[in-house]
């Protein structure tokens, strides 16, 4: 029994040798160590042994097995080693590789504002809504009050498509949209592109965007309009910031006023951007919704009033960065849009 111990020792050290995958360890481990292994079969005979030689037989069926239990798990150890070492290898990185910088860009300046100007007034209760650049003569005019014989419906001032359908030339429709389709009461802002017939300068473009909003409740007043209107100004400019409403026309408010804004660049003082007025160019137009338009959209005139307001999303954006040149915001020269 001594001798076949032996052998299966040199055998096992032996097959453990010429096997190196672990798959082949494995059933070498079963082989000789398992249930039904080797070893395992010398055991079971000892009974038939001589009461004197067992413990020796014993002893050496031990230590033939513990060498084996080593060899196998040195073997294994130096295999996953080696299967982690070429793995690695495998899938080494070269970082010292030139590979192309992929460019992050941001946001256009222009939709930057617009998205401050709605989250300011979303902050005070203002639900956004959108309305379609190409607009109905019906929506863009008529349920605007806005005459047959109003100048800004020339052909020399607006894009027509056909008689009925027009590039709109202010966001304003987007009120006679909201009022029909929520009606009263409303507090909506909406900010989009419109588009004139206008020569291209400093200051004009024929495509440009604004910002409308509108209020419609029981008790609106001026004084709402007002409030909310300072109080939109502090929070974008800075709670120096004064304002001065002017008497104008608008078909579809009244009263109307267009809004001036202390000259952001030199806070009043006078400076060469506000032709050393103190103030800012005008920002916005406003005024109470006349009675006509509100029952033009089935709201009632006598129950509810409403007030509005429209502004230029490009003149705040160009007033905000102190930008002297619209079509700098149009050209999309990276150069340019980098330093926002
Ligand atoms: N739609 C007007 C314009 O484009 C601005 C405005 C909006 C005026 C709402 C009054 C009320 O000039």
């Amino acid at each position: 029994m001594k001798d076949k111990l032996q052998e299966i020792r040199q055998n096992a050290l032996k097959e453990i040798n010429e096997n190196k995958n672990l798959k082949a360890i494995e059933d070498l481990r079963v082989k000789f160590l398992g249930k039904k292994g080797e070893i395992t079969s010398i055991l079971k005979d000892m009974g038939s042994l001589a009461p004197d030689l067992r413990p020796i037989i014993g002893q050496m069926a031990n230590e033939v097995r513990l060498e084996i239990e080593n060899k196998i798990n040195e073997t294994k150890d130096a295999l996953n080693k080696e299967i982690r070492r070429q793995k690695l290898e495998a899938e080494k990185i070269d970082i010292t590789v030139k590979t192309k910088k992929v460019k992050r860009g941001h946001r256009h300046p222009l939709l930057q504002t617009a998205e401050e100007l709605e989250d300011l007034f979303i902050s005070m209760g203002f639900s956004v809504v959108s309305g379609p650049e190409i607009e109905s003569v019906e929506n863009n005019f008529d349920a605007l009050n806005s005459p047959e014989n109003h100048p800004s419906r020339d052909l020399s001032d607006t894009f027509y498509i056909n008689e009925d359908l027009l590039l709109r030339t202010h966001t304003s429709p987007v009120q006679i949209r909201a009022m029909k389709e929520f009606g009263a009461p409303l507090r909506i802002v909406s900010a989009g592109r419109t588009f004139r017939f206008d020569d291209v300068d400093d200051t004009h473009s024929p495509m440009f965007h604004q910002l409308e909003g509108l209020v419609v409740d029981e008790n609106i007043s001026m004084a709402n309009l007002i409030h909310s209107l300072d109080i939109f100004i502090k929070e974008l400019f800075g709670e120096d910031m004064k304002t001065r409403y002017r008497p104008h026309h608008f078909p579809f408010t009244e009263p109307s006023a267009e809004v001036d804004v202390t000259c952001i660049k030199c806070r009043g003082e006078g400076c060469p951007v506000c032709n050393f007025t103190g103030w800012s160019m005008e920002l916005l137009g406003c005024g109470m919704v006349h009675p006509e338009v509100l029952e033009n959209c089935g709201i009632d005139s006598e129950k509810y009033t409403g007030f509005a307001f429209g502004m230029g999303i490009d003149r705040i954006t160009m007033v905000k960065y102190g930008i002297n040149d619209i079509r700098l915001l149009f050209e999309n020269d990276n150069r340019f849009l980098e330093q926002f």
